[in-house]
């Protein structure tokens, strides 16, 4: 690999950037990367020593099997070692480097008149106290708490006083129904729940309790009554200035269960020595949906996470001490564990905690939170960008933005358009967009441009990061060189992979090592171009073979996003007589933009000329609005559905809006029918 070059337009870091960056340049980034593969040994090494062991590795950085034909799966990081993720992430920097007084959290609520900013000793201090206060309800090391909080500080308090005592935390995002919450629940066995009185999300409030309540209620009707207590928070939006309870809510109590947390924690002790692990124990469990049957608990481990993390924090932001980056995700999802918590917190690092909606109480609320606390580095999702997209530079115009310096995005392939108004109008021409690439199972990045010193192609997460071999499979597994388009695997682990599927290793062999022996599957499609950059394609389940021509329906969904009545688009392939399968696209129109025949022949005519004629779609459906999961992907799965006119749409539980269907439904193309 060389420094690359293209005929495409490509868009260079800026040389401020470069002039105090970790990885100032691509040559740097090559023989980093060169060494993390060649010597992998030596370079976590140099990475675990700036932690904290209380006992040192006594076995090789990194040992595993990934050939399920040679034995079983494992990944073992440090083995022997002897550490504690709390101690790490807040004692070391308060003791070891001065950091007591640096503030770990700006909070800012859903609505703006609720907002505080934590330190890093804050921090600890209110971790210590929750350390105690689980350790008096009887958690002990190895125990799972399950954890249905909104985005506010206590979650990070509990989350961290789990790591603490060497308990394991189930976060549980608090947009999920009872059923969904009792699911995981019982799939983990949790001691303990910890959840809120309410919360509002926009204008609407919540009653987290009861949802809490019908979910320990259903674990009991199915016969696991594992929660012993319940921790519950009062949240700051339902308390007056005095901090009493406002009655907006009905609270429901069962004295034998319930502890108020403010009660528990009011004569906690501030001192707790934390629990020396073995690197391998488990740190985490986070639930996430497979594409059958009911989600997995994907497994993670202390010291590979720490070590990853805080790494691909460190660089993918090119953190510096004085930076304050915010990341707008929900500590619920995997980027919030990773990029809200524990990387950053690693790291030092200052960051905004925010619990609200991009659009409340108006649709310039991002920016008027990046202009009040400085934001140097922004981390969001495409989805989050198209949606404020829709409003136009306006909004923007009124707030200061000249802070930023790097922005992020996660979670879906991000569409040129998206990109570039990221770039112009938010970042105004100034901020490299790392399009970062990775899973819940993957920990952290795995694919991904480094702010100073990666050329940036639009759309494209570009290359991996340190210790991460990608390749490209075609379907006989067969690797393909060069120019090239198929599976997305990785050929051995890097610090931070999962370990397993929670109480079931079977699934984790079969999902993810089964297809292809000595390879970690994604179940992403990708492209390798002629300059070696990786471009994601989109779930491999979203791929679709139209009269023997792989496409991807990301690129026909780009294509239709190029109308400008186009707000958002989602395909989903639906079979054909002739060509085995055929594109139905739904989009969604811009405010005031009507839905016709005229409009339907223009999609397809722009589609044919991006793509080709191939690429033709059949079905042009008007979509209202999309089924999106509650941290706003799109579930395909449904859009099959109704694309084929199957009623029977299963299990709608992790769907926002579920009426959104039935409008989908509604609308359905007569030709379709
Ligand atoms: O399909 C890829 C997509 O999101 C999937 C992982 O989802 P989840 O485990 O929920 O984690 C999301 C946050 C890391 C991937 O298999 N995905 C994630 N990031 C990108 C992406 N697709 C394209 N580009 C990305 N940058």
């Amino acid at each position: 690999m060389v420094v690359p070059e293209s005929q495409e337009k490509m868009y260079y870091p800026p040389d401020d950037l470069k002039r105090d960056a970790h990885v100032p340049d691509f040559n740097s980034y090559l023989a980093l990367y060169r060494k993390s593969l060649e010597n992998p040994e030596a370079f976590w090494k140099e990475i675990a020593d700036e932690f904290f062991w209380k006992k040192p590795a006594t076995g090789p950085l990194l040992q595993y099997n990934f050939d399920v034909t040679k034995g079983n799966i494992y990944v073992k990081c440090m083995e022997g070692a002897k550490t504690n993720m709390c101690y790490n992430v807040l004692d070391r920097l308060v003791r070891e480097k001065n950091f007591g007084e640096k503030v770990a959290y700006y909070w800012e609520g859903n609505s703006p008149d609720h907002h505080m900013a934590i330190t890093y000793s804050q921090l600890l201090s209110q971790v210590c106290r929750c350390a105690n206060v689980l350790k008096k309800m009887g958690v002990k090391k190895g125990d799972r708490v399950s954890i249905y909080l909104p985005m506010i500080p206590e979650l990070v308090y509990t989350m961290l006083a789990c790591a603490r005592i060497g308990a394991v935390h189930s976060i549980v995002f608090a947009g999920f129904s009872s059923e969904s919450l009792c699911e995981r629940i019982i799939d983990a066995s949790s001691c303990v729940l910890v959840t809120a009185d309410g919360v509002y999300r926009g204008e609407k409030l919540i009653n987290l309790k009861q949802i809490a309540d019908e979910a320990l209620e259903k674990c009991r009707e199915k016969g696991s009554s594992t929660v012993t207590k319940c921790l519950v928070i009062k949240h700051p939006a339902l308390r007056t200035k005095s901090g009493a309870a406002c009655n907006k809510l009905q609270t429901p109590w069962d004295s034998d269960c319930d502890v108020w947390w403010d009660e528990a924690m009011r004569d906690s002790p501030e001192e707790c020595e934390p629990e020396w692990l073995d690197a391998e124990d488990p740190l985490f469990i986070l639930y996430t949906s497979g594409s059958t049957g009911k989600p997995k608990g994907v497994l993670h481990t202390v010291a590979g996470y720490l070590l990853y993390t805080s790494l691909t924090f460190k660089y993918v932001f090119d953190h510096h001490h004085d930076d304050v980056y915010w990341c707008t995700a929900d500590i619920g999802w995997i980027t919030g564990h990773s990029y809200i918590t524990y990387g950053p917190l690693a790291n030092g690092a200052t960051s905004v905690l925010f619990e609200g909606i991009p659009v409340h109480p108006h649709v310039g609320r991002f920016w008027e939170i990046i202009e009040k606390y400085k934001v140097t580095k922004f981390y969001t999702a495409p989805t989050a960008i198209r949606l404020l997209m829709q409003y136009g530079r306006e909004p923007l115009q009124k707030y200061d933005l000249s802070s930023l310096r790097i922005l992020g995005t996660v979670g879906e392939p991000i569409n040129p358009e998206a990109w570039q108004w990221y770039h112009e109008v938010v970042g105004q021409g100034r901020c490299p967009v790392v399009d970062t690439f990775w899973q819940t199972e993957t920990g952290g990045h795995v694919l991904t441009p480094l702010p100073a010193a990666t050329p940036l192609k639009p759309g494209s997460a570009t290359f991996p990061f340190f210790g991460v071999e990608p390749a490209i499979l075609n379907e006989h597994g067969e690797e393909l060189e060069g120019e090239a388009e198929g599976y997305l695997v990785f050929r051995r682990p890097w610090p931070g992979i999962m370990r397993s599927v929670y109480r079931n290793h079977e699934r984790f062999e079969n999902t993810y090592f089964k297809k292809f022996p000595g390879f970690y599957v994604t179940g992403d499609g990708c492209k390798r171009d002629k300059d070696g950059y990786y471009w994601i394609t989109g779930r491999i389940d979203d791929m679709l073979n139209v009269s023997g021509h792989l496409m991807s329906t990301a690129e026909v969904e780009a294509a239709l996003m190029k109308h400008p009545a186009v707000a958002e688009a989602a395909v989903v392939s639906r079979p054909h007589a002739v060509k085995g399968e055929c594109l139905y696209c739904f989009v969604t129109l811009k405010h005031s933009r009507e839905f016709n025949h005229t409009l339907q022949d223009e999609l397809k005519r722009l589609v044919r000329e991006k793509i080709g004629p191939i690429a033709t779609p059949d079905f042009i459906q008007n979509a209202p609005a999309l089924p999106k999961t509650r941290s706003g992907k799109i579930m395909r799965r449904i859009l099959r559905q109704i694309a084929r006119n199957e009623k029977d749409l299963g299990d709608l539980s992790t769907l926002a809006d579920p009426k959104v269907v039935e409008e989908l439904f509604n609308q359905r193309c007569e030709a379709a029918a």
